[in-house]
């Protein structure tokens, strides 16, 4: 449960102080280094059940803990969303195959803070249609951070991505935003990647939450299988996300989850 750590908007997102940004900074940072660590054992042939096997083997070797085991009945360390999976993809026994992308995310919780990203990565050699949808996910959750500011909305963090994507021809889902956090996992604000500038809550100085895009080379729609978890678009196109945990400063926005290593793009590095 949240603490009573600064204070509440009107709209009920929390405020943070200048000093809890260090406590995100550290769970940020893990979490991230995991995502980098990860990314020599994403080999065509390894199974998605054997990459989370080693995701939560890293967790407990870095001291945090898993935020996803136990949350609402999921028992892993991380999401792995293949191809036309939008989100919450379950590891198991699928194995990666040449062309392959997919999206891994992690949470952990250091001192109680929660550190929440995921990434792309790409198993063998990829078409040139997924590398390009790739790109656009990854530079449209550039372009909504770089819109995040004191005095913005959080409609125009959705609008910039909105624009960004549909210029380019692909489709943001509706069916998943991102979300407050700090000291819970999901909290408010929904952080929408669609919208229109100027409308939604005002940005303040101390707010934390994630930017977490889902791209679609086709259309928007998703379903959730039987398993009640996995989405997946409808129309079976390939997805792709990117998400950073952000904070707002004084006057502009701190990554949280920025890739120690610099790899935080799967060409890089
Ligand atoms: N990390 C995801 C997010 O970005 C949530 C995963 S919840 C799980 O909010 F239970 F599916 F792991
Ligand atoms: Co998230
Ligand atoms: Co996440």
């Amino acid at each position: 449960m949240d603490e009573r750590r600064g204070r509440l908007t009107r709209d009920g997102i929390r405020i943070y102080d200048t000093a809890d940004f260090e406590g995100m900074r550290v769970a940020g940072r893990v979490a991230a280094t995991i995502l980098d660590d990860i990314a020599p054992h994403v080999t065509v042939g390894q199974s998605t059940a054997e990459i989370d096997r080693i995701i939560t083997e890293m967790v407990t070797a870095s001291g945090s803990v898993s935020a996803t085991i136990g949350y609402k009945g999921y028992r892993h360390a991380s999401c792995i969303s293949v191809n036309h999976v939008v989100c919450h993809g379950i590891p198991g026994d699928k194995v990666l195959k040449d062309g392959d992308i997919l999206n891994i995310d992690v949470t952990v919780i250091v001192d109680g803070w929660y550190g929440d990203t995921s990434r792309m990565y790409l198993a063998g050699t990829i078409s040139r249609k997924s590398e390009r949808l790739v790109q656009v996910t990854h530079d449209a959750l550039m372009k909504g951070i770089e819109a995040a500011r004191p005095g913005a909305t959080f409609g125009d963090i959705g609008a910039a991505i909105q624009t960004y994507v549909e210029a380019a021809r692909m489709s943001v889902v509706r069916d998943f935003c991102g979300h407050g956090l700090g000291r819970v996992f999901h909290a408010p604000p929904n952080v929408l990647h669609y919208g229109r500038p100027g409308t939604g809550p005002v940005l303040e100085e101390g707010m934390f939450f994630t930017i977490e895009p889902m791209v679609n080379l086709g259309r928007p729609e998703t379903k959730v299988l039987a398993d009640d978890w996995t989405a997946v678009t409808r129309d079976k196109s390939l997805s792709a996300q990117f998400e950073h945990s952000v904070g707002i400063t004084a006057d502009g926005v701190e990554i949280f989850t920025l890739s120690p290593a610099g790899r935080f793009h799967p060409t890089w590095g």
